[in-house]
């Protein structure tokens, strides 16, 4: 009986992919009284705790970080936010890193005018779904990260430093190209 065990088989698949997508659903958690933000991380330093301003009068529905990018999943940590913020969008810098909700990850070159900071401990209580050691913001409440200068320079540091040998070898023959051409 083919079809019966295709019905079967189909549903089973239904009812299991239900059931994952259901397991798959972290909803937040309120960070234990020992988690906290990272004071430093990948160049960005921690500068407390920020309104979202989706619902503030005059915002028209713009988010705190906008025209950047936008990261959410179960595995979400401070890091991993810092990380995909740190890698920039279309060769814009993202000066700003923010953690929402637990789970969801905010980059902009710029803070938005309208946000204010809030009482960190009041607002930003939500454990890092992909670690409960960590905050990862609140409800409507961002945990905020804003690159540091001092990070950029070690930055351009570590790139001038990383070029091998070849790599001025290459540069020195293009230019002869170049003058050539
Ligand atoms: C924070 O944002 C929410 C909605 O995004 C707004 O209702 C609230 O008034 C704001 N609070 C402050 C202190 O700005
Ligand atoms: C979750 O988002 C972070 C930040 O964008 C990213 O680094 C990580 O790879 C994502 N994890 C999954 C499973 O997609
Ligand atoms: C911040 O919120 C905490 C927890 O609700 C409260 O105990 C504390 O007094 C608040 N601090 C300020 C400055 O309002
Ligand atoms: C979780 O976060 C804590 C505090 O930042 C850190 O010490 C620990 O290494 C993290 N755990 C993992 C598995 O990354
Ligand atoms: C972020 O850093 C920039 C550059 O140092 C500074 O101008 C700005 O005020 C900082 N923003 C916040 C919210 O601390």
């Amino acid at each position: 009986m083919p079809f019966p065990f295709a019905v079967f088989l189909f549903l089973t698949l239904l009812f299991t992919s239900v059931l994952a997508q259901d397991a798959s659903i972290v909803n937040p958690t309120t960070a234990a009284p020992s988690a906290t933000a990272l004071a430093t991380a990948k160049g960005y330093t921690y500068v407390g705790c920020w309104n979202e301003t989706v619902g503030v009068a005059n915002s028209n529905g713009a988010r705190a970080l906008s025209g950047g990018m936008t990261s959410a999943n179960n595995t979400m940590t401070v890091s991993s936010c810092l990380e995909y913020c740190s890698q920039g969008y279309n060769g814009a810098t993202m000066q700003y890193a923010g953690l929402e909700y637990g789970r969801e990850c905010y980059c902009g070159a710029y803070l938005s005018a309208l946000s204010e900071k809030l009482n960190e401990s009041a607002r930003c209580i939500y454990a890092c779904d992909g670690n409960s050691s960590q905050v990862c913001g609140g409800a409507l409440a961002l945990t905020l990260y804003n690159l540091t200068s001092d990070s950029k320079t070690g930055i351009a540091w570590s790139l001038v430093s990383a070029q091998p040998a070849w790599y001025s070898a290459a540069a020195l023959v293009m230019l002869i190209v170049a003058a050539v051409l």
